[in-house]
């Protein structure tokens, strides 16, 4: 049972603004379950009513998950009194009810996942689920296959115990070197720390993926998408 207004239904469903789809129903355009429907605040169940516009059904879900190209300068936050925040460049519909899973630095770019889905997103980020994170970093100073081996080992980042495995897979190798790091946990500023830890400084850091769902390349930074069918249902196995 969803109970919510039939123009507010519509416009979750992307038939347009709230203002346009006001006028879809007044002009006689939408059904509620085989019954022309004129007023938009009639009350309908969006998990059982069927509602047409033009005769195609529309389907509502009660889960929204997308996918963000984070750019620099912005903070992963929902609200913050000066900083601009990721959530300024979010023109959803139900951008309300939607928040940032797990957060990326200020000057870390990439994907970052937005969902009103609570549990999913607790369990994605809950240590023991050990969901897998990717980062392309820049980094000054040679990486060699000592890096790597650390990383694999586990490396002290100052916390009581080291780093859980980590794959580093070398790009580009000189006095800047281009890296994929694959990590299973979420330490604040972990994959930083971690190329301190190797005494290296970390100049760049994107996300390129998480729980399985890779960023969308065609994404600018500060564009976002929502998740396609197929990608919400790889993070249900991720989990
Ligand atoms: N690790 C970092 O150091 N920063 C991020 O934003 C994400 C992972």
């Amino acid at each position: 049972m969803n109970r919510m207004r039939l123009d507010k239904f519509l416009a979750q469903s992307g038939a347009g603004t709230r203002s346009e789809v006001k006028k879809l129903i007044r002009s006689g355009r939408v059904q509620v379950n085989g019954c022309v429907e004129k007023r938009p605040e009639a009350g309908i169940d969006a998990e059982r009513d069927e509602v047409y516009k033009d005769g195609r059904i529309l389907s509502w879900e009660p889960f929204v998950w997308l996918m963000f190209n984070k750019p620099q300068g912005c903070v992963t936050a929902t609200s913050d009194r000066s900083a601009k925040t990721v959530m300024d460049y979010i023109g959803h519909e139900r951008k309300q009810e939607l928040f940032p899973v797990g957060r990326l630095d200020v000057d870390t770019e990439g994907l970052l996942l937005f969902t009103n889905d609570g549990a999913l997103a607790h369990r994605m980020l809950a240590p023991s689920h050990h969901v897998e994170k990717t980062y392309f970093v820049r980094v000054e100073g040679a990486l060699t296959q000592e890096d790597a081996d650390a990383f694999c080992a586990g490396v002290d980042i100052g916390e009581k115990r080291p780093t859980l495995p980590a794959g580093l897979h070398i790009l580009k190798s000189g006095e800047i070197s281009e890296a994929e790091l694959t990590i299973t946990e979420g330490k604040f500023h972990q994959v930083k720390r971690m190329f301190a830890a190797r005494g290296k400084h970390v100049k760049y850091l994107k996300r390129t993926s998480m729980g399985g769902i890779r960023l969308d390349e065609t994404l600018a930074p500060g564009e976002w998408r929502a998740l396609t069918k197929e990608e919400k249902e790889r993070l249900n196995y991720a989990e």
